[in-house]
């Protein structure tokens, strides 16, 4: 009987490549980097499905020349690199990767708030630089987490675990989300309240929403101008839910204390200033970047895969 070929975009763990090898005839892109829009589609020409990256942006147009292409299992639990509805439109299914790593990217948003609140990534560099000269009690003073308050936007998987690690470091939780939860469905004490007073409440406010045509540019200097000017702003979700430009602003005029990033506007560019600002700590996008956690979504990759060609619904799909 023949196999279904399937692409790959960029080299995956192994785990799940082999489990994908087990049923499908595959091709993983040699070139290990992110393909050009071109390149995706010489590269899956024959393909019945694909493995595509969050890096990969998979328009309408590139949808339309996906001829062959039945199923998209990202690797990723984001999706807006995909026009998931015009996919469907073209009969395709798109699958992702939940669950596996909500604890690892709630771990980088707490990692942050730790390191933008006791300045510890600026306190390293001092270190390394030499210029530590002993204790005293006025050195380099963060601020203390014990009833803070985090406000959290979008308290989905991801902004829940963030709560529930938050709540043992003794921060006070309010979020915002299209609805209320009802507060016996969370497990964890936290408050709903509008955006304003999210932006108005937050001494950290951390982003968990998904990227959409409404979410995006949910932060310009507007929100900025609302939060506290001890605030910090985390974001470990999708960069262009913030406006990297008005954020530089907002930053450089004192209308917040910091930020923490995970991700950017226009990834992989950093805002230039971000990087000249001590205030600001920045990390490479590494919300899942666990072995473990990368080999789980390798093999919901390969269950997304097998599932759908066995005529089954894929466990993960998202359209
Ligand atoms: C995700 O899974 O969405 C991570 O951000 C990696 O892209």
């Amino acid at each position: 009987m023949q196999r279904e070929k399937i692409f790959i975009t960029r080299k995956i763990p192994e785990a799940g490549a082999e489990k994908v090898r087990e049923h499908f005839d595959v091709e993983v892109s040699s070139l290990d980097r992110n393909l050009t829009r071109d390149e995706i589609l010489r590269m899956t020409a024959g393909a019945q499905g694909m493995v595509s990256m969050a890096t990969d942006t998979i328009d309408r147009y590139l949808i339309d020349e996906l001829v062959d292409i039945r199923i998209i299992a990202n690797y990723a639990v984001g999706f807006n690199n995909i026009e998931i509805e015009y996919a469907h439109e073209r009969g395709i299914v798109v699958t992702n990767t939940p669950g596996v790593l909500t604890g690892a990217t709630a771990d980088i948003a707490m990692a942050l708030i730790l390191c933008v609140a006791r300045r510890i990534v600026e306190g390293d560099r001092l270190v390394r630089n030499g210029e530590f000269k002993g204790f005293y009690p006025t050195f380099f003073l963060g601020v203390d987490l014990e009833n803070k308050v985090l406000g959290i936007y979008g308290l989905g998987r991801i902004g829940k675990a963030v709560a529930r690690k938050a709540v043992s470091f003794g921060l006070r939780i309010i979020y915002h989300d299209l609805e209320p939860f009802e507060k016996e469905s969370l497990d964890f004490p936290a408050q709903y309240v509008s955006f304003d007073d999210l932006l108005r409440k937050s001494d950290f406010l951390s982003i968990h929403a998904l990227l959409s045509e409404e979410t995006q540019h949910r932060f310009t200097r507007k929100e900025f101008r609302e939060m506290k000017k001890g605030a910090f702003l985390i974001n470990a979700a999708r960069g262009p839910l913030v406006k990297e430009e008005d954020l530089v602003y907002a930053l450089k005029n004192s209308w917040i204390a910091g930020a923490g990033l995970d991700v950017y506007e226009f990834e992989p560019k950093v805002h230039p200033d971000l990087i000249t600002l001590d205030n600001v700590v920045l990390l490479p996008h590494i919300g899942s970047a666990a072995i473990e956690v990368r080999e789980k979504m390798s093999l919901l990759v390969a269950d997304n895969l097998i599932a759908f060609f066995r005529g089954e619904s894929p466990p993960n799909k998202v359209n």
